[in-house]
């Protein structure tokens, strides 16, 4: 199927979104801890107009994503549905959780500082936040917490799905693959 997943099987447009938005979100998680530990020279700032912009793109991605994902069925985990498989639709979940918090909470954060943002120098981003201190402070301290949070989480997404594809053998990693 192009657009409908199937009880068993993730369609195209699935297979797009979870891989596009793989790429995208692993690019950003890195730009992000670079912005963070580096030391930015002036006219290395644009990297964080790119790190925004991507980060807004990926957001578009992630709620095209979920109301997708709303509206199709879902593969149950392969096999017996005992603790993993519990354990890997909860980590789904906390993953479709931090999709969204990341990049609202980086575009709030944002807003609070005062700084212009634009989509690549295309057209502006409007601000979703007042300018203020505190609420700059919470919100980039939240988007820090959830970046690490995102870090484990996928740390054990992929620990899963490579043992279900290498020690397991099952069709998990497959049936995700085009
Ligand atoms: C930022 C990176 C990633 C995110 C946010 C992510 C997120 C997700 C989510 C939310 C699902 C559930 C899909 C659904 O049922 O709606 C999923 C499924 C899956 N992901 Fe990822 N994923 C990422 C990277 C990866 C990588 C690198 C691998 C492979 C090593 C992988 C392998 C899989 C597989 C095999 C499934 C299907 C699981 C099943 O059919 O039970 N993912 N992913
Ligand atoms: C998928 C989306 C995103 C991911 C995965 C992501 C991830 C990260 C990570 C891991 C960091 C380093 C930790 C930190 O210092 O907070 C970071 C920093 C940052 N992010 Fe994001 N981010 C995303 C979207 C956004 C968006 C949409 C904005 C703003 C519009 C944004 C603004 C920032 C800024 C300004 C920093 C630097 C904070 C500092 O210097 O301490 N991020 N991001």
């Amino acid at each position: 199927m192009i657009w409908k997943n199937t009880d068993t099987s993730y369609s195209l447009m699935g297979k797009m979104l979870h891989w596009g938005l793989a790429a995208l979100i692993i690019t950003q998680i890195g730009f992000g801890l670079y912005l963070e530990n580096a030391k930015i020279s002036i006219a290395d700032l644009y990297l964080y107009g790119w790190h925004k912009a991507f980060g807004i793109l990926a957001l578009g991605l992630i709620i095209l994503r979920v109301i997708w994902r709303l509206g199709s069925a879902t593969p149950q985990p392969l096999g017996p549905q005992n603790a993993q498989a519990k354990i890997a639709i909860s980590l789904h979940r906390l993953l479709y959780g931090l999709m969204l918090v990341l990049p609202l909470s980086g575009w709030i954060a944002s807003s609070a500082s005062g700084f212009p943002m634009s989509f690549f120098s295309w057209f502006p981003l409007p601000a979703i936040a007042p300018v203020s201190e505190p609420i700059e402070d919470v919100f980039f301290a939240i988007h820090d917490i959830a970046g690490k949070l995102l870090i484990l989480a996928l740390l054990l997404h992929i620990a899963g799905a490579l043992q279900r594809h290498f020690i397991k053998g099952d069709a998990t990693l497959r049936r995700m693959w085009f």
